[in-house]
C-alpha cells in the first residue's frame, strides 16, 4: 500500500509539470491518464491487493488522484482554447447548419394549382363540391338518367346505406350544385378527386383528379371556349402548341367535342407517345345542353353557355412525361421529390 501511495505522488508531480502545446499533446494526456488503459484505471485495479482494513483510504486517495488528474485534462484543454487553437470538439458556432430535408408539394397539386391560376386570370373562381355525391347531381342532372348507356363509361363505388349516394365519377357535378344556386353569370372551375370503378393499370386508376370549367351568361359561344382553352393550352404548354376540335358526344353538351394538342414529343411528325398520329387529347367539352339549365331552373332561352373537363394526372404526364399512372398513388419518395420546383 505504501509503495503504491508512493507512486501516486510521484504521478501527481509528472502530472502538475506536464504542459500541452497543442489538443493533440492534450488527449496524449488523457490516454496515458484516464484512457480505457490508463494509469488511473490500472491502480484502481491495484484495489484488490490492498489489505481490507486500508482498502477505504486507499479509495479515497485513488479518488483524489482520479479528480485531479481531470482537473489537470480540462486545464490543458481550457488552455489551448485560449491559446486561439481550436480544440477538437469546440462547438463552432458560425459553422453552416446541418441542411434539414425538405419536404416537396406533390406532381398532381403543382399542376392542380397552376391550372386554377391559369384560369383564376380569366376571371374564373373556384368551386367546390362534395367526392360522396347524389345520383341527381353525378348523372340525372345531367342528362344521363337512369339506363342511359353513357352511365356505362362511369361505373363507380356505391354507398351500402343508401343506394341513391355514390363516389362522385366526374367534377361535372359541381357544375349541377353552382347552376342550382341560381346566382348569374357563372364563372367557374371546379378541381377535385373523382372516382370510378376501374381495373388499376399505367393509364387508369381507381380514383384520380379532374379540373371542370363552366362559363354561363348571355351570348356566350363556342368561340369564347376555344379562345379559353387556346389560352390554356398556350401558358400550361408554351406557345408554339397547336389545338384542334374533334365532334364527340356527352349527354351534358351539345354540341361536344374532344380537344386534342400537338404531340409535345415529336411536335408533329408522330411519335409512341401520339400513338403516330401527331395529337394527344387531353379534355372533354361543349355547349352546355339546355336541359342542363332547363333542369336547374336557368332560362335557356336567354342564357348559354360552355363547359369542359380535363384530368389533371393527364395534364401532368404530359408535362413531365411520365408514363405510369401508378406512380402518383404509390409515395415512393425517390419519384416525389424530383417536383420540387413550380411548373
Ligand atoms: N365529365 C367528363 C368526363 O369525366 C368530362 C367533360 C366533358 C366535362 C365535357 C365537361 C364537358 O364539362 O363539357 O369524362
Amino acid at each position: 500500500m505504501d509503495n503504491l501511495l508512493l507512486k501516486i505522488d510521484q504521478y501527481k508531480t509528472e502530472i502538475s509539470n506536464f504542459t500541452a502545446s497543442d489538443g493533440e499533446t492534450a488527449e496524449a494526456f488523457r490516454i496515458k491518464y484516464l484512457g480505457t488503459k490508463g494509469l488511473v484505471k490500472e491502480l484502481m485495479g491495484e484495489m484488490r491487493n490492498v489489505a481490507p482494513e486500508n482498502k477505504k483510504s486507499f479509495g479515497q486517495v485513488m479518488n483524489e488522484f482520479k479528480v485531479f488528474a481531470e482537473a489537470k485534462y480540462e486545464a490543458l484543454k481550457g488552455a489551448e482554447n485560449s491559446n486561439g487553437k481550436a480544440a477538437a470538439d469546440e462547438l463552432d458556432l458560425s459553422l453552416p447548419a446541418d441542411p434539414l430535408p425538405l419536404g416537396s408539394r406533390h406532381p398532381i397539386s403543382l399542376v392542380r394549382n397552376r391550372m386554377v391560376s391559369i384560369f383564376q386570370r380569366l376571371g374564373f373562381a373556384v368551386a367546390e363540391g362534395p367526392e360522396i355525391e347524389d345520383d341527381w347531381h353525378n348523372f340525372t342532372a345531367l342528362n344521363l338518367p337512369e339506363n342511359h348507356p353513357a352511365r356505362d363509361m362511369q361505373d363507380t363505388f356505391y354507398i351500402s346505406q343508401n343506394p341513391d349516394w355514390l363516389l362522385r365519377t366526374h367534377t361535372s357535378s359541381v357544375q349541377v350544385r353552382e347552376m342550382e344556386k341560381g346566382k348569374l353569370p357563372i364563372r367557374i372551375i371546379c378541381p377535385g378527386r373523382v372516382y370510378r370503378n376501374e381495373t388499376i393499370s399505367a393509364r387508369a386508376h381507381c380514383f384520380f383528379h379532374q379540373v371542370e370549367g363552366l362559363y354561363i351568361a348571355e351570348n356566350v359561344s363556342f368561340a369564347d371556349l376555344k379562345q379559353t382553352l387556346y389560352f390554356f393550352v398556350q401558358e400550361m404548354f408554351g406557345k408554339e402548341v397547336k389545338i384542334r376540335f374533334r365532334p364527340s358526344y356527352f349527354p351534358f353538351t351539345e354540341p361536344s367535342a374532344e380537344m386534342d394538342i400537338s404531340c409535345l414529343i415529336c411536335g408533329g411528325p408522330g411519335c409512341s407517345v401520339c400513338k403516330h398520329t401527331g395529337w394527344v387529347e387531353i379534355l372533354g367539352c361543349g355547349m352546355v345542353h339546355p336541359n342542363l339549365l332547363d333542369n336547374c331552373g336557368i332560362d335557356s332561352n336567354k342564357y348559354t353557355g360552355f363547359a369542359f373537363g380535363m384530368g389533371v394526372e393527364r395534364i401532368t404526364m404530359l408535362k413531365y412525361q411520365i408514363k405510369d399512372l401508378r406512380l402518383f398513388s404509390e409515395n415512393d419518395v425517390r419519384f416525389l421529390k424530383q417536383f420540387t420546383s413550380a411548373v
